[in-house]
């Protein structure tokens, strides 16, 4: 089947969303338990999105494969995407390893853009995991990639990714110069505000 009709139907659509509602659930959990534990809400933003024919072909066109359903599988991780949004750093680990800890998910990739930000400027947890979703009475595994990031890393990025599609403007590079140093700053406060944090705690 051409790759265009498999995302378009309804069994891929619905395995895609049980899969978000899966992760999503846990998520949930882990806040719940988090904000008992901490005494402030930990994440304060959640989305998710099924990533569109155009960009998962884009991707396949950039990385040199064909366009197919077998390549989507073997070399997309992101087809399925969640992202939560927490103020401070250690949260994010805090909340990657709640999720490691779960029994019936796994993960199969981790990328740490924190500890090795991307030469973009580029900062965010990523980790992606398999779900089983029970379909038609056999279990499928799901890949979902999960992208845990402060704040000032999400409007960060989201500027970043404005900015990818003015690329070919003048102006877009002087911009796109300032942004990445305002990365750097963003990272000094963010661990500038954690260890404030931690100082008040302390009193
Ligand atoms: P490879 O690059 O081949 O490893 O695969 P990939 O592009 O799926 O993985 P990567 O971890 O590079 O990116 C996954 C997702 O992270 C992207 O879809 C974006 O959401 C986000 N991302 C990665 N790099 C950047 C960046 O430089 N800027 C922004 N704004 N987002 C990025
Ligand atoms: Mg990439």
């Amino acid at each position: 089947m051409e790759l265009k009709d498999f995302l378009q139907q309804e069994e891929f659509l619905v395995k895609c969303q049980w899969g978000i509602s899966l992760i999503s659930a846990r998520l949930q959990m882990i806040n719940a338990e988090l904000g008992m534990r901490c005494g402030r809400e930990v994440i304060h933003r959640y989305s998710s999105r099924i990533k569109s024919y155009e960009s998962i072909a884009a991707k396949l066109r950039k990385k040199g494969v064909e366009e197919s359903v077998q390549s989507m599988e073997e070399y997309v991780n992101d087809v399925v995407g969640i992202r939560a949004v927490c103020t401070y750093t250690d949260d994010l680990y805090r909340i990657g390893e709640m999720l490691c800890a779960q029994q019936d998910i796994h993960l199969i990739k981790k990328k740490d853009y924190i500890r090795h930000p991307k030469k973009s400027g580029y900062r965010s947890l990523h980790l992606i995991f398999q779900v089983p979703v029970s379909f038609q009475e056999e279990t499928r595994w799901v890949k979902i990639e999960v992208q845990l990031r402060t704040g000032a890393m999400d409007y960060w990025a989201g500027l970043d990714y404005q900015l990818q599609y003015k690329k070919e403007n003048r102006k877009a590079k002087n911009i796109g110069r300032e942004l990445k140093a305002y990365a750097n700053a963003i990272e000094q406060i963010d661990s500038k505000v954690l260890e404030l944090r931690k100082r008040i705690e302390a009193i």
